[in-house]
């Protein structure tokens, strides 16, 4: 594989993850679990406002909900305590046959490569949704919900991962679902993978529909060009 990297980008030496909506569906889990509670709450909210939400925190993606509605720090604890059970109803059956299509095969392939891996992924339950999804093995390094003050699409998550990996932000690339996790992986230095539709992550220098098929070779040959930018559509 060394040869196909170019002079001028350093070698790419690991992978983030994020992990809803890339390695397994739950951001459907989580999207049902707001939509609940934006019913419940009487407050307009539908697939399409989610899409905006997607990679946010917790908090986040409930002020985003809430879009300025008057509420006590007490009753937005209670909604995120709320909201969180729905989605931890939802995952309870999850297990090794809920990882999308292509992500075990990726995993597998990036161990046989070298290649390190890093989960960053903004939620708190990540920990253990890797558990349930039987990839604790494949991966090196955790970065979730607890590692870090700021979130996507802040870089900090992402530069965290990079760190307990030992590599620089330039020697990553991150695989991404979302708007937020996209932007936040161009702030850290690092190559990003989009998976999704160019409207939501067309930032990143590579989009995919999903990871189905995809193969590290074909990954790497694409982010090694040496005039790599961001795909021009959304810049
Ligand atoms: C991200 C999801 O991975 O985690 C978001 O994309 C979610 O939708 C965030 O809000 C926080 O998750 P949790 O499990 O801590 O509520
Ligand atoms: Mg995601």
């Amino acid at each position: 594989m060394e040869g196909i990297m170019s002079s001028n980008s350093p070698e790419i030496r690991g992978v983030i993850f994020d992990l809803d909506g890339v390695l397994t569906e739950t951001a459907e889990y989580h999207y049902r679990g707001w939509q609940r509670l934006a019913d419940e709450e009487g407050i307009p909210f539908d697939r399409q406002a989610n899409e905006a939400m997607r990679g946010l925190s917790r908090r986040d993606s409930l002020l985003h909900l809430l879009d300025g509605l008057p509420r006590t720090e007490e009753q937005m604890e209670e909604m995120m305590e709320r909201k969180n059970g729905y989605y931890l109803e939802f995952i309870k059956e999850i297990s090794s046959g809920d990882l999308l299509p292509g992500a075990a095969e990726l995993l597998h392939e990036l161990r046989s490569a070298g290649i390190k891996v890093a989960i960053g992924s903004a939620s708190k339950n990540a920990k253990d949704l890797i558990q349930r999804l039987g990839i604790a093995d494949l991966v090196d390094a955790i970065s979730d919900g607890y590692s870090v003050t700021r979130s996507k699409p802040a870089p900090d998550l992402f530069l965290h991962a990079a760190a307990q990996l030992g590599l620089a932000p330039a020697q990553c690339v991150v695989v991404e679902d979302a708007a937020s996790g996209v932007e936040a992986a161009l702030a850290a230095g690092m190559r990003a993978v989009g998976l999704g539709p160019a409207e939501r992550v067309g930032a990143a220098h590579m989009v995919l529909p999903s990871l189905a098929g995809v193969r590290w070779e074909d990954i790497l040959a694409k982010l090694s060009q040496p005039q790599l930018t961001p795909e021009p559509q959304m810049r």
